[in-house]
């Protein structure tokens, strides 16, 4: 049994932050970030629980249903509300979603892993799950650390599969690399630390290795893709990702500039902002990507329906 995408939704922070009001307090300025990161501004405020059932909602809303006719939820986050429970427990609480909820954390990667979880899922037996990726990432940020303060936003996507014979997913594969676990990393109550530069260049040569490998087990290559649905962290990272599976770089979706790199959130809301734009056609294959601390990385082929 596979599955196909039923309706999406987004929640995000509710305050609009600027690169010019961060250079109020931090000793950095809007031409380096913007430059550097390819990020304008991001949004912050609302837990994981608060922006993950705002997401979910409309997802339903979109999907024309109700949480009573959703089998089970996952959420990818690495912030949830509190480190136990489960965040996932009190969005399916507020939702009306009567079975099972559960949190996974593979990072940046989060929903990607989340997708391969909720399709595992619906291939033994449930009928509908809804997958929400939400971060609040500003609460783990420390705001006096100008190499990552600029890069993170809060926000939250959510998706309603729902089984079908016709499956939507062509490839997906996972990965993780656990010698890599220091290059990103934050303790129990403690801030985000990164090296910046090294996750860089080895998040370009991984996202390529794992993208060729979900056109090569989906049988397409790169020129049957009319869409590139990645992880919002950088936009030098996707045009180097772009430049070296040879697409051009006006299909690949970019909301890093609105938002910034809201980790488990990125790619429902690259996908939320593709479609309102109208550049997802019934038929279209994408390629959705992701990596992130752990390292870990995902991809997958996808035929939009
Ligand atoms: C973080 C990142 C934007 C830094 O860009 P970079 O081009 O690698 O810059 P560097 O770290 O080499 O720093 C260059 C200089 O800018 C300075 N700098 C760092 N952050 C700055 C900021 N916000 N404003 C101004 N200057 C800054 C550094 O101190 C350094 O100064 P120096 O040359 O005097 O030592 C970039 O490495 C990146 O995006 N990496 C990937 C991070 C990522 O994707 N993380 C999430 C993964 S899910």
């Amino acid at each position: 049994m596979g599955v196909r995408f039923a309706g999406w939704g987004v929640g995000l922070g509710h305050r609009v932050v600027t690169n010019n009001d961060l250079s109020q307090t931090l000793d950095t300025s809007d031409e380096w970030i913007s430059e550097r990161t390819g990020i304008r501004a991001r949004r912050i405020g609302g837990s994981a629980s608060e922006l993950g059932t705002t997401a979910g909602r409309a997802a339903l809303v979109d999907a024309g249903l109700v949480g009573a006719d959703i089998d089970h939820l996952v959420l990818s986050t690495t912030t949830g509300d509190r480190v136990i429970p489960g965040t996932a427990p009190l969005i399916a609480g507020e939702l009306g979603i009567p079975g099972g909820a559960m949190d996974i954390n593979a990072a940046c990667s989060g929903f990607m892993y989340g997708l391969a979880v909720a399709r595992g899922l619906i291939a033994t037996g449930a009928n509908r799950v809804l997958l929400v990726g939400a971060e609040n990432l500003s609460r783990w940020t420390d705001w006096n650390d100008r190499a990552t303060a600029v890069l993170f936003g809060d926000g939250a996507g959510a998706v309603v599969l729902e089984a079908s014979d016709d499956d939507a997913v062509k490839s997906l594969n996972l990965g993780a690399d656990g010698s890599l676990a220091d290059l990103i990393y934050a303790e129990h109550g403690g801030f985000i630390h990164m090296d910046g530069r090294e996750v860089f260049r080895r998040a370009v040569r991984i996202v390529v290795e794992s993208a060729e490998r979900a056109l090569t087990e989906a049988g397409v290559t790169i020129s049957d893709i009319s869409l590139v649905l990645a992880h919002q962290a950088n936009q030098r990272i996707l045009f180097a990702v772009a430049d070296r599976l040879g697409v051009d770089h006006g299909k690949v979706e970019v909301c890093l500039d609105s938002y910034g790199n809201t980790s488990s959130a990125s790619i429902p809301l690259a996908v939320d902002q593709a479609r309102r734009a109208g550049r997802l056609q019934s038929g279209d294959l994408v390629l959705m990507t992701g990596f992130g601390a752990g390292m870990t990385w995902a991809s997958a082929v996808v035929r939009w329906s």
